[in-house]
């Protein structure tokens, strides 16, 4: 059942590039349009949407903050991201023309269907984004995007979290196509770069070996951070999470601006900082993540990069190097988060702790 795995979380990790190009399936006409099953949404209705609010939980949160980067470049419609548990206390603003995108894997999640109720009394719509056929969140909600992950039974999202990146892209290419936006030329060119993303996925998991290898290293650490900018900030933060939920560490997740606001003064010799260096195409974003790499590196924290094939700026301030395939920034997370995944899986694996089940947590969360 776990096909010669040890986890199901392992299992799920080496099923993404099955799972990513099924969620991809299907979703364009013969005339190359996008058509997403139950949209249910009439393009007039979407056309009305003047504010997308995207509520989550956890690893789906992540998942909304690289939509919301993805809709509001394809779409310039404004997001705003939610944590699902915050939503309500703070009285919204929202009426019809706002659409909820609600991200649930398990879609049970009781956070999350609360919040959606709430969206559901001031008239807006809602689409959920979900994993579970015929659960309650899409039960709910006006509209669906189904992932295909096929069933996670990991309680860490793997396969859950990429396939909920894709339905985010689809979501923000289908708004730009039906509202026209400049973007609607590019939704060609995107689905086909989206259509390579299993192959490339494909390469990061062939490479696992030499994450195994890393994560030998780290068996004593205590503290781990990560950095990120732009998509990369999310795929940091997921990264994060991964490693607290499984190997019960301290790791925080940073978007590498703020660094010299605060955290900076927590590096010390030898910590580990994961960097997710975006791609050489975004010059000054590359260069600015650089210069943080070089800062945290001077005050002495061994630095492990996560860089995109052939980029060889970042060598002489990297401790450790994990290459990437080259995408586009927007579809970086769809190869970055893999590496961290398996990190956290085989250092948990490692330091002799369940990995299927972690401690005080459950699959899904039905209680508030
Ligand atoms: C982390 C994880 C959780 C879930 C969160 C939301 O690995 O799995 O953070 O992402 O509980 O769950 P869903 O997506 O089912 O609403």
């Amino acid at each position: 059942e776990k096909d010669g795995h040890d986890w199901f979380m392992r299992k799920e990790i080496f099923e993404q590039p099955r799972a990513v190009a099924d969620s991809l399936l299907g979703r364009r006409t013969p005339e190359g349009h996008l058509h997403l099953d139950e949209m249910r949404l009439s393009d007039q209705e979407l056309r009305d949407v003047d504010k997308v609010i995207i509520i989550a939980c956890g690893t789906s949160f992540y998942a909304g903050m690289v939509a919301k980067y993805a809709i509001e470049h394809w779409t310039r419609v404004p997001v705003e991201v939610e944590l699902a548990s915050e939503f309500r206390y703070r009285d919204p603003i929202l009426d019809y023309s706002t659409l909820v995108v609600a991200i649930s894997q398990s879609g049970e999640t009781a956070d999350t269907l609360q919040a959606i109720r709430h969206a559901r009394t001031q008239r807006s719509k809602v689409l959920a984004i979900c994993n579970t056929n015929g659960s309650t969140i899409p039960r709910e909600s006006d509209a669906v995007i189904y992932t295909h992950a096929g069933p996670e039974i990991g309680v860490a999202s793997t396969k859950g979290f990429l396939t909920q990146l894709v339905a985010c892209y689809l979501l923000a290419l289908y708004l730009a196509q039906v509202k026209g936006t400049r973007y609607g030329d590019e939704i060609d060119e995107v689905m086909h770069q989206l259509e390579a993303m299993p192959d490339h996925i494909q390469r990061v998991l062939d490479d696992a070996a030499s994450i195994y290898d890393m994560a030998e290293a780290h068996v004593d650490t205590r503290s781990v951070l990560f950095l990120g900018r732009h998509a990369g900030y999310p795929v940091a933060l997921e990264g994060a999470l991964k490693l607290k939920e499984l190997a019960y560490i301290h790791a925080e997740g940073f978007a590498a601006g703020e660094l010299k606001h605060g955290p900076i003064a927590l590096v010390e010799s030898g910590l580990p900082v994961l960097c997710v260096v975006p791609p050489a195409g975004r010059d000054q974003l590359r260069d600015k993540m650089v210069s943080g790499i070089q800062e945290v590196r001077a005050r002495g924290a061994r630095t492990i990069c996560l860089v995109e094939d052939g980029d060889d700026h970042i060598t002489p301030y990297a401790d450790e190097i994990v290459r990437l395939p080259r995408v586009p920034v927007l579809l970086q997370p769809l190869v970055a988060v893999v590496p961290l995944q398996l990190f956290a899986c085989q250092l948990a694996t490692l330091m002799g702790h369940d990995v299927d089940q972690p401690r005080n947590l459950a699959k899904s969360v039905t209680v508030e």
